[in-house]
């Protein structure tokens, strides 16, 4: 799934800030500290992203769908098994590590973890500016609360002499953002940086990280697993589940018209206080085990419109709009009466046979309710 840089209208000749191609992560089980031979858990699979110049995509997924693995090989921090990683169109190459984290920096879901808690908030910004060089025009102190004051701490002097606990989470996290901004990135690679967060000042980070894309123009990926605040965010949402993408599109799109019965089920689990209907697909299951992930279309096991074909083929990326891709076989056009037949689904959380699905290929997805929040709220 490629086309969402087709979103952003990216002229043709202008290479994408960020591409991974045919990603892939297959990391070895280890059972009591040894390494259980032959088996691996399947963590990312065949994944293509693009992440347009100056724009925001989404990575939305649940808990263990390989949201943070593909996250960390596009900031290199790990080495995929198999696949290519193209920085403005350049593909690149083992060697160029520190060139490359200048350019792509990541933020980590846990500020906490990611301060060191012996050393002060003057430390943790002066650190990356020493070592990859200051741009010469500023003297260390102007360099740090010129970073301060780009994620709205100011003034400066009020927080170089803290300490990681002296400060608020959402503090904290502007911090770890405000270090990621120390070597001048163009993109920055965000892994859940609100969810550890109060409700309260979750949207004040998101503003933050809306406000470095429209102000210095950076290219950001935000990984979460709550699709509202992605809708709220992102141009682009690209959905994953069990370690492939299953839908991508304009974040709007994607919220109001979801492609994949997956998608529905997110959005279905989404907090919405105008909900009075309760959600139509949880209690579906669970995702599957990694390690020995199910043929066919992964969420099969767990979906009411599966099919025959569901069980025996991966569904490929189909155009349901332009810019709008889901992987679903409900969006064939030439299945055969064979392939569309229902397949019997067994309700994997109750153990309950749920019967047949709908019927031979409905060819669309059923209606669901939007998520919440929309980019009209955004301030
Ligand atoms: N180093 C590792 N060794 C073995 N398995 C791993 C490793 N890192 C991740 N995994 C497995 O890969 C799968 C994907 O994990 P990942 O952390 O990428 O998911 P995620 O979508 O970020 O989940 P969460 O929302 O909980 O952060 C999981 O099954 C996880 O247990
Ligand atoms: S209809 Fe088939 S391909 Fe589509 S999500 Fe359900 S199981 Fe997967
Ligand atoms: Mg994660």
């Amino acid at each position: 799934m490629t086309s969402v840089a087709a979103v952003l209208d990216t002229p043709a000749q202008q290479a994408p800030a960020l591409e991974a191609r045919h990603l892939t992560k297959h990391f070895p089980v280890r059972a009591g500290g040894l390494v259980a031979r032959g088996a691996l858990v399947h963590a990312v699979e065949d994944i293509s992203l693009i992440l347009p110049r100056s724009g925001i995509t989404a990575v939305v997924g649940e808990s263990g769908s390989g949201k943070s693995t593909l996250a960390r090989m596009l900031a290199r921090l790990i080495t995929p098994t198999s696949g290519s990683i193209f920085l403005d169109g350049a593909e690149v190459r083992a060697r160029a590590r520190r060139g490359y984290a200048r350019a792509v920096q990541m933020v980590l879901q846990d500020p906490f973890s990611s301060l060191n808690p012996v050393h002060n908030i003057g430390y943790h910004l002066a650190r990356p500016l020493k070592v990859h060089g200051l741009d010469g025009s500023r003297s260390m102190d102007e360099a740090i609360a010129g970073l301060l004051d780009r994620v709205s701490l100011s003034p400066a002097g009020q927080f170089t002499g803290k300490f990681p606990h002296e400060l608020s989470g959402g503090q904290r996290q502007r911090v770890a953002i405000a270090r990621a901004l120390a070597v001048r990135p163009r993109i920055l690679l965000a892994d859940e940086p609100v969810s550890m967060l109060d409700v309260s000042i979750r949207l004040g980070i998101l503003n933050l990280l809306a406000g470095l894309r429209e102000n210095d123009g950076l290219t950001i990926l935000y990984v979460t697993h709550d699709i509202a605040s992605a809708r709220y965010l992102a141009d682009v949402i690209a959905v994953m589940y069990a370690g492939q993408l299953i839908e991508s599109g304009p974040a709007a799109r994607v919220t109001d018209e979801p492609a994949h019965p997956y998608t529905q089920l997110l959005l279905s689990a989404a907090p919405d206080p105008d909900r009075t209907q309760p959600p139509s697909l949880l209690g579906r299951g669970a995702p599957p085990n990694l390690i020995s992930p199910p043929g066919g279309c992964r969420f099969h096991p767990r979906c009411p419109h599966a099919m025959a074909v569901c069980a025996a083929e991966r569904p490929p990326a189909i155009t349901v709009a332009p810019g709008h891709e889901g992987a679903c076989w409900l969006h064939a056009r030439d299945l055969t009466a064979a392939q569309s037949l229902p397949l019997k689904t067994t309700d994997v959380s109750t153990g309950a046979d749920t019967g047949p699905g709908p019927g031979p290929n409905p060819g669309r997805v059923p209606d669901t309710e939007p998520g919440t929040g929309s980019r009209e709220e955004k301030s």
